[in-house]
């Protein structure tokens, strides 16, 4: 049985668009108070509005989390202004991809410093709260939920270095599991197929056209599909604990 999530703050990074603004909303829906961090400000407080509109409570987070100073303040702003954190789903990610041989750096830099570094520096500040979290709140558990990828699970041609931070991401999120798995903080992992967001849109537009290509005529998950999952995962009772999600468009082959 899900069980509600009221009294509960919960942090998305990558809230501005696709899966982490339908998690907010999800979550919000659920009865947490969300704390939305981004670097677009006018798409949070649109979020926000929407959100307090209906009742709730929103914490508007202007910050750009590959900045190690910027995540954990996100995470510190959290706790002073909410009370508390008892969830983060660490989200905000970018893929670039294409082939190795040839490839801007940049692009790999954007990727190692958003989808590792800035989810790392997320984790770190978040964890020590999150273990307080699972000690004094009522449901006496929190969660850490980390977006990965199928491409953190399976890597092919021309995803190289997406399918390294999203790998590496899947190896944090096992061993931080271990680690914080008798203390009541679950950490768990969801692996989206193609999702209707703004994430392929910043490719390269050679990219792009094979990227197309190798997707048409296949009907896509929205984003709300992927946040669904997600709360899924934080709202089952305490002795349960989701690890993994692998979650494909029903027609999506690889
Ligand atoms: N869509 C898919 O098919 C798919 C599949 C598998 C996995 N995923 C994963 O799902 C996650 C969410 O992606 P999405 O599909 O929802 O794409 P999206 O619509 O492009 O959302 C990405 C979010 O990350 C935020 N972001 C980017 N750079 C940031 C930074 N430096 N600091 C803080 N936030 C930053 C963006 O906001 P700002 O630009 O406002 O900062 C945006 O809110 C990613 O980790 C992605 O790898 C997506």
């Amino acid at each position: 049985m899900a069980e509600r999530l009221d009294g509960t703050v919960a942090l998305v990074t990558g809230a501005s668009s696709g899966i982490g603004a339908a998690a907010a909303v999800s979550l919000a829906s659920a009865g947490a108070t969300v704390a939305v961090a981004a670097r677009r400000k006018d798409r949070l407080d649109a979020l926000a509005g929407g959100l307090r509109d209906q009742g709730g409570t929103v914490l508007v987070l202007e910050s750009d989390v590959t900045d190690e100073a910027q995540a954990t303040a996100a995470v510190e702003r959290t706790v002073a202004e909410l009370g508390r954190l008892d969830t983060l789903i660490n989200n905000a990610g970018v893929m670039l991809l294409g082939p190795v041989v040839g490839a801007p750096l940049s692009e790999w830099q954007r990727m190692v410093e958003l989808n590792v570094l800035g989810l790392l520096y997320c984790a770190h500040a978040a964890v020590p709260h999150l273990l307080r979290a699972a000690e004094d709140s009522p449901r006496r558990v929190a969660d850490m939920v980390n977006i990965s990828s199928v491409a953190g699970r399976i890597a092919r041609t021309g995803s190289g270095v997406y399918n390294l931070t999203k790998h590496g991401v899947g190896a944090f999120s096992e061993s931080l599991r271990q680690e914080v798995a008798r203390r009541h903080v679950r950490v768990s992992l969801v692996e989206p197929g193609a999702t209707a967001t703004e994430l392929a849109g910043h490719n390269r537009p050679e990219v792009l056209e094979n990227l197309g290509a190798q997707f048409a005529g296949t009907e896509r998950m929205q984003a709300e599909d992927i946040a669904e999952a997600i709360t899924f995962i934080v709202t089952r009772p305490r002795h349960v604990a989701v690890n993994e999600i692998l979650i494909r468009p029903t027609e999506q082959e690889r």
